[in-house]
């Protein structure tokens, strides 16, 4: 009876009849639940392929697992993860940020998240905000993805191999050691664990993937040369062959960007949808708000100019980081939930946290390059870059006039302001990363993130069964991604 069954189901499927599959499929379920047992509505099924699939209930509608099962390396050894946990105290938060809060231990609570914020003033909700380290999103992604829906244990089964390694804080002890030998070691240590594992040689790394709370910037050193930047990751030989997910990428199309963590954790839609509707009624007296520091070492830093325009305009808020004041999200939230705009120059890299703090406040950002966000997060922020932020491209410091960004933002008008405001805060559920310890019915930024990643090991997967080379184009540069489009004449707007 199962066989004929089958061959129905997967007929059914070629016709593109959904609700007949998954009536196949709930069948099957009552044939075989006897057999494989079946816990809390997971149900393990076996398809065409004679490999099982499960079902889950997300909303209220099934959602079938195959082709987005995913393996956890959990046999990592705990050096590269739960160790760093364990010795918080070694890890000096100075190096990580510019906290007053003298280790990292403090930020490892609530899963990673931080502490819960006590005392909001009124300017956030009660609940789900914490004082979150960007680093850890490492830890936090390791959390939510314990809880990802299609798990499995079978690493053959799995779609792609998720490996836990806390890729940032690793790289923090050493970053700054002169000796290349101990700057270089773990990451060296990692790929020799992971390459000699069976996992490895079924794809050649190309189904693995990790998440770094860092720059790309800081795995890319080319040259042995101490005084270089960064460790050798990413330019190792397995390395290249695997995903590398983090805040901000680089030139290499191995590298792909996700959204900074911010500091709101929402457990349930229904506190997503509160902060929406409260950042949608909110008064905003500012036109435009600047939250950082001048770049006084950088030649071609536009900050000081940004701050000096800022600070010549009445229209305009300037909250002048320096010390620990912009450690509480209290304080950067308020300037920003109060201001139509919010102006996000580059910093040290291209990105910044700010960007998504100021998505999170429903403040429309500002971008003067390309890879401040448009080349980065093509998973989470659309396509269309004129829907949810102003583009004011800057070349060189030089060319920004006196004037020029209000000017610039006082010509827009409120009916492109309103429809930019509404984008911005429609896209908050996609750019937050939900509470581990729940999940919400609509995606945040980790299951977007997932999904991208499926998609990208699953077009390898496609090319190696066309019988080509999946490493091509894997450790390539894409050299646009950091420059400004051709067609942009010189004038700003
Ligand atoms: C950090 O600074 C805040 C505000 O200035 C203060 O309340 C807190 O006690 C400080 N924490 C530490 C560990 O010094
Ligand atoms: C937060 O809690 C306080 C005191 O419990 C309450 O008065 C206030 O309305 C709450 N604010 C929000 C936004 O829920
Ligand atoms: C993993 O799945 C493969 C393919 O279905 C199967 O052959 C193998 O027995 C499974 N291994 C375990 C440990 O269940
Ligand atoms: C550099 O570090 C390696 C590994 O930690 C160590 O064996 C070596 O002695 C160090 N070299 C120097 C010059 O300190
Ligand atoms: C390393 O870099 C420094 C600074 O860029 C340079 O002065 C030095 O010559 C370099 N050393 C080597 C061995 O290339
Ligand atoms: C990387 O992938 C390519 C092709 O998929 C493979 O030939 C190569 O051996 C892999 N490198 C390592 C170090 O496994
Ligand atoms: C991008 O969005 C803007 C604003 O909504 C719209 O005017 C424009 O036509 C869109 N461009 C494309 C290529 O869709
Ligand atoms: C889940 O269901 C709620 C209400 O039942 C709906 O508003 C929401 O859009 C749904 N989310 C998804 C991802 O389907």
């Amino acid at each position: 009876m199962g066989k004929p069954l089958a061959r129905k189901c997967s007929q059914e499927v070629g016709f593109g009849l959904l609700v007949s599959f998954i009536f196949c499929l709930v069948l099957y379920s009552l044939i075989y639940s006897s057999l494989l047992g079946v816990n809390n509505g997971v149900n393990l099924l076996v398809n065409k392929q004679v490999h099982p699939i499960r079902i889950v209930k997300i909303n209220g509608t099934e959602h079938p697992c195959s082709d987005r099962y995913i393996y956890i390396h959990e046999g990592l050894p705990s050096r590269f993860n739960y160790d760093f946990l364990n010795n918080c105290e070694s890890l000096t938060a100075g190096a990580m940020t510019v906290s007053n809060i003298s280790n990292m231990c403090p930020y490892f609570v609530n899963l990673g998240l931080g502490p819960v914020i006590e005392s909001s003033e009124g300017v956030l909700a009660n609940e789900s905000w914490f004082s979150t380290n960007q680093f850890l999103l490492e830890v936090i992604f390791h959390n939510r993805m314990k809880q990802y829906e299609c798990l499995t244990e079978n690493s053959t089964l799995a779609s792609a191999i998720y490996v836990p390694f806390y890729a940032g804080i690793d790289a923090s002890v050493h970053l700054r050691d002169p000796n290349l030998t101990a700057r270089d070691s773990s990451a060296k240590d990692l790929v020799r664990w992971l390459s000699s594992k069976p996992e490895w040689k079924k794809m050649w790394g190309s189904d693995h993937f990790f998440v770094a709370g860092r720059v790309s910037w800081d795995f890319r050193r080319r040259r042995d040369n101490s005084s270089n930047w960064g460790s050798k990751l990413r330019f190792l030989p397995e390395s290249v062959n695997m995903s590398m997910l983090s805040i901000e990428g680089s030139a290499w199309k191995n590298d792909l960007a996700i959204p900074y963590p911010t500091s709101f954790h929402p457990k349930e839609d229904s506190e997503v949808v509160q902060w929406q509707n409260r950042v949608r009624k909110q008064e905003r007296p500012h036109l435009f708000a600047f939250v950082g520091a001048p770049r006084a070492r950088q030649k071609n830093s536009i900050r000081g100019k940004l701050i000096d325009q800022c600070q010549a305009s009445t229209n305009c808020k300037f909250l002048h980081c320096r010390k620990n004041n912009c450690d509480n999200p209290v304080t950067i939230m308020r300037v920003f939930q109060s201001s139509v705009y919010c102006l996000q120059p580059p910093g040290d890299t291209s990105t910044r946290r700010s960007t998504f703090d100021s998505f999170v406040a429903g403040c429309v950002p500002v971008f003067f390059q390309p890879a401040s966000a448009y080349t980065q997060y093509l998973w989470h922020l659309p396509k269309n870059h004129t829907k949810y932020s102003v583009f004011i491209p800057v070349r060189s410091a030089e060319d920004l006039k006196e004037g020029d960004i209000e000017k610039v933002l006082l010509g827009i008008s409120k009916d492109r302001e309103l429809a930019m405001r509404q984008e911005v805060i429609r896209l908050i559920p996609k750019l937050v990363y939900a509470d581990p310890r729940s999940r919400l019915k609509t995606q945040d930024a980790f299951d977007l993130a997932v999904q991208g990643i499926l998609e990208r090991i699953g077009n390898v997967r496609e090319v190696i069964r066309e019988g080509k080379d999946p490493s091509i184009g894997s450790a390539e540069s894409d050299n646009g991604k950091f420059t400004f489009p051709k067609t942009n004449t010189n004038r700003l707007y």
